[in-house]
This record gives structure tokens, C-alpha cells and sequence, in this order.
């Protein structure tokens, strides 16, 4: 599966994911700010530059008047990013309500609480709608860009219904979906109002792609339990119609951070940080606050380790990066206030008048951390901590990688993430569950001889440099060109 041999030069994609790679804010009647969106997706896909890509998308602010649309059409245009305008209510029912209220929870095999679930469950049909509404508008914009030949690479849990959608109107099309998130046991997913409608629009896709065998595996169950459709080694058939499902894990532009590293700009940070945290090891923990990622228990395994390890106390320190995100649902905004209430009573335990044992840096656009101040923070870490309850993947832990072939730091992996299955033979695997077990694994790190941390860093820096994320997407549209070819040439004989 990894030749590239259908992948035309410059093969003309059309990427169409629900964010763009860069978000907007307004300056003025007709000027624009734009920054690069957070995530794994936009990083990953921001490092395939072997296509001819077009990227359609909404670019996170609402905008209704003419000339607002037009002049950020123009200023995306420029970059190759095609707006999809989304209006308030759109946002908040699909968005804010049926994306990350109700699939994102159920994917990532998240309870919300009860009164919460409640409240989603009366809202759901005026959110189902929404979802469906959006997918029609997203759908619109790809069909304007759209030409003969394009390869149609649709993107996440945002965007279930658009493969249906597209191929209604042109059956022709190359069409392929992926999600970036798990898929969850067909007995979780079965929990869910309207199941079937969007296992049935995301089959409509040539080719269906996930991170790990695993989700793939879960889909093809909830394809065959639900729907009662037949589950090959091949994907899932309907009468005879085959749609392939398959893992394809992404990467990340390794590349990008290893040249980084050679510049003056990131190793003048790398020499400002090395004398700030002088006399300290440095742990590190970058996520986007969301409850997926395990910050609590983070903290408390933390907490944990200084209060079991008296010796470290002033000779470690903790920089937890967190980057906001879908602030308007009030389960992030009651993760924000629990967060900082951990990290206010661990810094008061364990501080003194001269330092504090967390750093604990909330990146919004006016105090955004710039590309080489990341590639430096990487460079000079000890201990990546990653404690994912659960995550489609978790590309942090690749950029760590990437970033220490000097250092030969170690790398703190949570078993739930995605990246587990890839880089578990060089970190320590944990279950973040287990607070007392992760605290253990942060004495173990710390002490960790040279030769066994060259060793693990060997392993996955190998992994990293060459599962990339140009890989990842050659892979993928090359498998998918191969698909057209192979349903051609089956309605043929
Ligand atoms: O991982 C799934 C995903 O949809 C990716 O796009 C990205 O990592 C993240 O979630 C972004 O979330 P949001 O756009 O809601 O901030």
C-alpha cells in the first residue's frame, strides 16, 4: 500500500476539513487577521506539498455581510484556503452542539454528565439538522472548486454526511473520508440517536480512512452490527458494492522541526531557556485544553510524584502549554476553572518565594507561542508527558521526537492515544487512570541511564522521520486512486 504509483505530479486535492489551517479576525471593514489554527490535522496536512491542493473550510468567525465575505475570500484565496461561511446559530448547533457535544464525547468515550447528556438529547434534532445543513453548505463549496480529475479528500467526525452529499451530485467523483478521531466499540457507538443515517452517508466514500487498525476494526463492526452489511478484510460490502476501510497513520512534517533546530532564531531561545530552567530537568505537556487529554490527571500524577519524592522538589519543573478551544461548551469552560484550581493548589503546595513547580502557560492569539519557541521548548525538555484518556493519534509526541535528537529525552506516553501503537517501543507506555503508576513513571524517566534513553529515542525517531505526514497522504491517494481503478475494472467484468 505505500506506493505512490497513481499519484500523478501535482495531482490536483481538494482537502476539505471544517477548519481552515488559518482563523480569522476582523481589523476592520474589509482587513483581516489570520493565524494558524491549532491541531494535529492542520499540522499534518499543512506538511503535504505534493499536491495541487485547494483547502475548503470555515474559517472560525462569522461574517454575513457582502463585503466582509469578499474581502476575506480574497485574502484566503490567496493561500489556497476557500471559506465555508457558517452563521452564528449554524455554528453553535453543529458546531458547538452536535460536533463536540455529542459525536466528539462519544468517540472519545467521554461521559458527560448527566444533565448535560440530558440537554443534549432534547436538543439533538434541531442539532442533527444543523449537522446536515452544514454538510450541505461545505458540500456547495466543494462542487463550485470541484474539476474533472480532482481527487475529494474529505476530513473528520465534522463531516460525515458530505461524502453522500457529493456524490449525489456527481457519482464520479474520487472521494475519500477520514476520520481523525478513534472510532469507538460498536457498543458504544450504537448508543447513539440517528446511528445509522451517518454510518450509511459515510460508506458513500471509495475509500475510508482511520489512524489505527483499531478504529478501522470498530467500523467495520458497527457497520456489520448495525446495519447488518457484511465486514471483509477488504472493508464493507453493500450488494456486491465495496467500500475499503483501511488504517493509515498520519505523521507529521519532521523535516520542518529538524531544520528549525539548525536556525539562530531557535537555538538563541534554546540558550535564553536553558539558562532560565538551569539546575532543573524541564517536563513538558503541550494540549489543546480538552477533556480527551488527561490535563487533571496529569496534574495530580504530578502532585503525586513531588509529594512521594521530596528530593525533587526544587529540581524539576513542569511547563504545561494549553491551547483554549470550543470555549462556548460548557464542558471545556468547567475543564478551564477545574485546571486551574489543580494547578493554583499544587503551585501553592510545593512553591516558594522564588519559583513555582508549574508553568502554566494558556496560549490565546494575544500571547500566542510562535513556531520557534515551540521547536526550542521541544529541544530543551527531559520529559514529554502525554496523558490522553483517549486520542485519534497525538502528533505533540512526534514533534517531541523530532526536536531531540540532541537531548534524548523520554517520552511519556499515554497506552490510549493513537501514537501508542506507533512509538510504544520507544516511550513509556502509561495509563493515565493510574495516577500513582504515571507519578512512578516520572522518577523512572528522570533517572533513566543514557544508553537506554539513546536506544528508545532511536526507535522513534526512526518512526517519526519516515511515517511522515507527505507519507501519510501519498499512501492514502495513491490507495484511493487504486480503489477507482479496481471498481472500474469490477463493473467491467
Ligand atoms: O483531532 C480531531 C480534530 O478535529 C482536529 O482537527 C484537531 O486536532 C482538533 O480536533 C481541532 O479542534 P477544533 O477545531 O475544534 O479546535
Amino acid at each position: 500500500a505505500l506506493s505512490a504509483k497513481h499519484v500523478r505530479e501535482k495531482q490536483r486535492l481538494l482537502v476539505v476539513a471544517n477548519r481552515l489551517p488559518v482563523s480569522a479576525t476582523r481589523k476592520g471593514e474589509s482587513s483581516w487577521a489570520l493565524e494558524l489554527s491549532a491541531g494535529g490535522l492542520v499540522s499534518a496536512l499543512l506538511g503535504v506539498r505534493q499536491f495541487e491542493t485547494r483547502w475548503i473550510g470555515w474559517p472560525g468567525v462569522n461574517v454575513q455581510d457582502d463585503k466582509g465575505q469578499k474581502s476575506l475570500s480574497s485574502a484566503l484565496e490567496e493561500k489556497g484556503f476557500i471559506p465555508v461561511f457558517l452563521d452564528e446559530e449554524t455554528v453553535d448547533q453543529y458546531y458547538n452542539g452536535y460536533c463536540n457535544n455529542v459525536l466528539w464525547p462519544l468517540f472519545h468515550y467521554i461521559g458527560l454528565q448527566q444533565e448535560d447528556r440530558l440537554a443534549a438529547t432534547r436538543s439533538l434534532q434541531s442539532q442533527f439538522s444543523a449537522y446536515k445543513r452544514a454538510n450541505r453548505l461545505f458540500a456547495e463549496v466543494v462542487l463550485s472548486q470541484y474539476q474533472d480529475g480532482d481527487v475529494v479528500w474529505c476530513h473528520d467526525y465534522h463531516l460525515m454526511f458530505l461524502p453522500k452529499f457529493l456524490k449525489e451530485a456527481n457519482s464520479r467523483m474520487k472521494l475519500g473520508w477520514f476520520l481523525h478521531t478513534p472510532f469507538p466499540s460498536s457498543e458504544i457507538y450504537r448508543t447513539l440517536p440517528l446511528r445509522s443515517e451517518l454510518l450509511k452517508a459515510v460508506l458513500t466514500a471509495d475509500l475510508i480512512g482511520f489512524h489505527t487498525y483499531d478504529y478501522a476494526r470498530h467500523f467495520v463492526s458497527a457497520c456489520t452490527r448495525i446495519l447488518g452489511l457484511e465486514g471483509t478484510p477488504e472493508g464493507v460490502e453493500d450488494q456486491g458494492k465495496l467500500t475499503r476501510v483501511a488504517a493509515f497513520p498520519i505523521g507529521i512534517d519532521s523535516e520542518r522541526f529538524i531544520k528549525a533546530l539548525e536556525t539562530d532564531m531557535v537555538r538563541s531561545h534554546i540558550q535564553k531557556l536553558r539558562g532560565r530552567f538551569a539546575g532543573r530537568k524541564v517536563m513538558l505537556g503541550v494540549d489543546r485544553l480538552d477533556m480527551i487529554k488527561g490535563i487533571p490527571q496529569k496534574l495530580l500524577a504530578f502532585e503525586k510524584f513531588l509529594e512521594e519524592s521530596p528530593e525533587w522538589q526544587d529540581k524539576v519543573l513542569l511547563v504545561q502549554i494549553a491551547v483554549p478551544t470550543r470555549t462556548d461548551v460548557h464542558e471545556y469552560q468547567r475543564l478551564t476553572s477545574q485546571v486551574h484550581e489543580i494547578v493554583g493548589r499544587i503551585n501553592g503546595r510545593f512553591g516558594t518565594l522564588g519559583t513555582v513547580p508549574i508553568h502554566h502557560l494558556v496560549v490565546m492569539q494575544d500571547r500566542s507561542l510562535e513556531f520557534h519557541e515551540l521547536c526550542a521548548l521541544y529541544a530543551i525538555t527531559d520529559v514529554l508527558l502525554v496523558t490522553s484518556l483517549r486520542d485519534g493519534m497525538n502528533l505533540v509526541s512526534y514533534e517531541y521526537v523530532a526536536c531531540q535528537n540532541t537531548k534524548k529525552g523520554v517520552l511519556i506516553l499515554s497506552e490510549f492515544a493513537g501514537a501508542a501503537q506507533s512509538l510504544g517501543a520507544g516511550a513509556i507506555l502509561i495509563n493515565p487512570w493510574n495516577i500513582s503508576e504515571v507519578a512512578a513513571s516520572i522518577e523512572d524517566a528522570l533517572t533513566m541511564k543514557e544508553v537506554e534513553r539513546k536506544e528508545r529515542h532511536r526507535h522513534n525517531f526512526m518512526h517519526v522521520t519516515t511515517h511522515t505526514a507527505q507519507v501519510w497522504a501519498d499512501t492514502f491517494v495513491s490507495e484511493l486512486n487504486d480503489t477507482i481503478v479496481e471498481a472500474e475494472l469490477r463493473t467491467l467484468r
